[in-house]
């Protein structure tokens, strides 16, 4: 075995809630972490808060603006040139969900902004961080153990995006559906807001944002072989509390989290959101591309990950080939 023991994991969106969470176990488990936010100031002063100073040092703090595709490829390319092992495990966990925005916001390349921070973000940085994630297989040691670690890729997928499931239905505003790719065919630009090029739905287009996170999933498996990475997705159930909920209206936010708590029995905390992210991340058992793991709609302490069936808007071949192939274009890899 090589002198580096440590495996190295990166994951995006630690300042608060469910990425917040995760750095904890991953440095339990043994990994060496780059955490990427758009604030490395922010992050490290949050950081300080949970974590202790032995465990912050084994944290490289990146600052990429997800919404910013110049930012995205510049951060990358310093991490390709400064950091000198490969990356074993990659998490894209950053989000923004602004449900009472009136008119789209826009990212610097001019995309409506849930769809650029959430998707394009990642994506491209998926595709720039690929070549150096596939040539990471090595064993690591892994909670005091040595494992040969095949490479992998995993995502923060949703309820809401995934038809099959009755949290997938919720009407309000609409459930997420790509409908014909007209708006990514067209260019993505103002005036076009959204995926389908219909009219601009606020709620919805998180939910659209999150359905081409997992739709890039099931695209990624096909296209690279599970021989040599892992890529799968999960949901880590409803953290009614996080940050991800601050711009919907107070009495929500209130009323949300109980909710969730005694009528749905839906509510995760935050820490034990971290926990299952972190093992998806690390542990053998999730080591399987394409499932999206889950851990049900109620929850039920001891309950075990399952792979939970996905709708067709996420399988359907046509649509995940055509969201990926146009999201390459708008992102400027082809
Ligand atoms: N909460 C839930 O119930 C739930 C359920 C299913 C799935 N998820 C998924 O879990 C993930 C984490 O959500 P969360 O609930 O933990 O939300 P959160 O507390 O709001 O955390 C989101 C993270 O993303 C970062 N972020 C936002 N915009 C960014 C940008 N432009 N560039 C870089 N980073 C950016 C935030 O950083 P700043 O501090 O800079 O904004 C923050 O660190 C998301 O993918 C979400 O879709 C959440």
């Amino acid at each position: 075995m090589g002198k580096d023991i440590n495996g190295l994991a990166l994951i995006t969106g630690t300042t608060s809630g469910v990425g917040l969470n995760t750095l904890k176990p991953l440095l339990r488990f043994g990994w060496n972490v780059i955490a990427v936010n758009r604030s490395s100031a922010r992050a490290i002063k949050i950081a300080e808060q949970f974590l202790t100073e032995d465990e912050i040092k084994n944290i490289t703090f990146v600052e990429i603006d997800l919404s910013n595709l110049d930012h995205v490829r510049k951060g990358c390319s310093e991490i390709l040139k400064n950091i000198k092992k490969p990356i074993n495990s990659l998490i894209c966990n950053a989000a923004v969900y602004k449900p009472r925005l009136k008119r789209p916001e826009r990212s610097p390349q001019g995309f409506e902004n849930s769809m650029a921070v959430n998707h394009f973000g990642h994506f491209l940085m998926i595709h720039l961080l690929m070549e150096n994630i596939l040539s990471s297989e090595r064993e690591i040691v892994l909670n005091g153990k040595s494992t040969l670690f095949k490479p992998r890729i995993i995502v923060l997928g949703t309820v809401t995006a995934n038809y099959s499931e009755l949290g997938g239905r919720i009407p309000i505003p609409a459930p997420a559906d790509l409908g014909d790719l007209s708006g990514f065919e067209n260019g993505f630009l103002s005036p076009i807001s959204m995926a389908n090029g219909k009219k601009f739905k606020p709620g919805k287009a998180y939910k659209d944002s999150k359905l081409c996170n997992m739709v890039t999933v099931q695209e990624l498996s096909k296209r690279y072989p599970k021989e040599k990475i892992i890529v799968n997705s999960l949901y880590p159930g409803c953290v009614a509390d996080t940050n991800l909920f601050r711009n919907t209206p107070w009495l929500f936010r209130f009323l949300f989290p109980l909710f969730q708590k005694f009528i749905t029995k839906g509510y995760v905390s935050q820490r034990l959101a971290g926990e299952r992210v972190a093992k998806v991340a690390t542990y053998k058992e999730y080591a399987k591309s394409a499932v999206h793991w889950s851990w049900g709609n109620r929850q039920k302490t001891g309950r075990r990950a399952f792979s939970q069936r996905l709708s067709k808007r996420i399988i359907d071949a046509n649509t995940s080939q055509k969201t990926y192939n146009l999201t390459r274009k708008l992102v400027g890899l082809d």
